[in-house]
């Protein structure tokens, strides 16, 4: 018998496996190949840990979403003790004002393709 949803069940959770390696070698660095990256000039600093966030910056911005619009918690507190306000354009873009070889570039090579910019301002001179 021929049951379209276990098919399409069974591609979803094959294609969830075939990327894994793809996108887990990224988030713990040791791929073999990274794009190149522009970081913010000026900086030294991310607002967490560099391996942290390269693992984990999407559940912190959700965690920034949710504690900002929910629970008007609108303060971060970095590991040094630096206070951020919990802002996707206002704090993140502000050091990573090069969208497009930052965070697009990474993104376009793991082909994700966060919606976030419907709505969000992009940093100015950016498509
Ligand atoms: C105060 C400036 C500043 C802010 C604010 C900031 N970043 Fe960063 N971020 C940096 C710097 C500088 C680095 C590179 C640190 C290094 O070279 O180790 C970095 C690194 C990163 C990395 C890892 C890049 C890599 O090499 O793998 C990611 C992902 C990232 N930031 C995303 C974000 C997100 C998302 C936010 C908002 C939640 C944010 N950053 C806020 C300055 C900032
Ligand atoms: C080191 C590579 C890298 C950099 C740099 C990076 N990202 Fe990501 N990002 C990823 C990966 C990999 C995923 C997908 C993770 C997954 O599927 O679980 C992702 C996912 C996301 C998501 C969730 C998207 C979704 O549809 O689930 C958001 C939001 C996001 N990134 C925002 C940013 C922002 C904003 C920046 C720049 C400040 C940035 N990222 C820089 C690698 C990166
Ligand atoms: C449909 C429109 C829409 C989309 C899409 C959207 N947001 Fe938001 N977001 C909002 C609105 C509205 C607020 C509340 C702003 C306020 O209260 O000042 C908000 C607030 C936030 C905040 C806290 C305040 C700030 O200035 O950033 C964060 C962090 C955030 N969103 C992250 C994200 C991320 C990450 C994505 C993509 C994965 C995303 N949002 C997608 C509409 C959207």
């Amino acid at each position: 018998m021929y049951d379209g949803k276990k098919v399409i069940v069974g591609l979803v959770v094959f294609l969830a496996f075939a990327l894994f390696p793809v996108w887990y070698n990224l988030a713990a660095g040791t791929s073999g190949y990274m794009p190149e990256l522009k970081k913010p000039e000026g900086y030294t600093k991310c607002v967490e840990s560099t391996p942290y966030m390269r693992a984990f910056h999407m559940d912190l911005l959700n965690q920034w979403r949710d504690e900002f619009v929910r629970e008007s918690d609108r303060y971060h507190s970095a590991p040094d003790g630096t206070r951020y306000w919990k802002s996707l354009s206002g704090t993140c873009m502000k050091c990573h004002a090069n969208k497009d070889t930052f965070c697009d570039r990474c993104h376009n090579y793991v082909g994700v393709t966060p919606y976030c910019w419907d709505c969000h301002v992009q940093p100015q001179g950016v498509k």
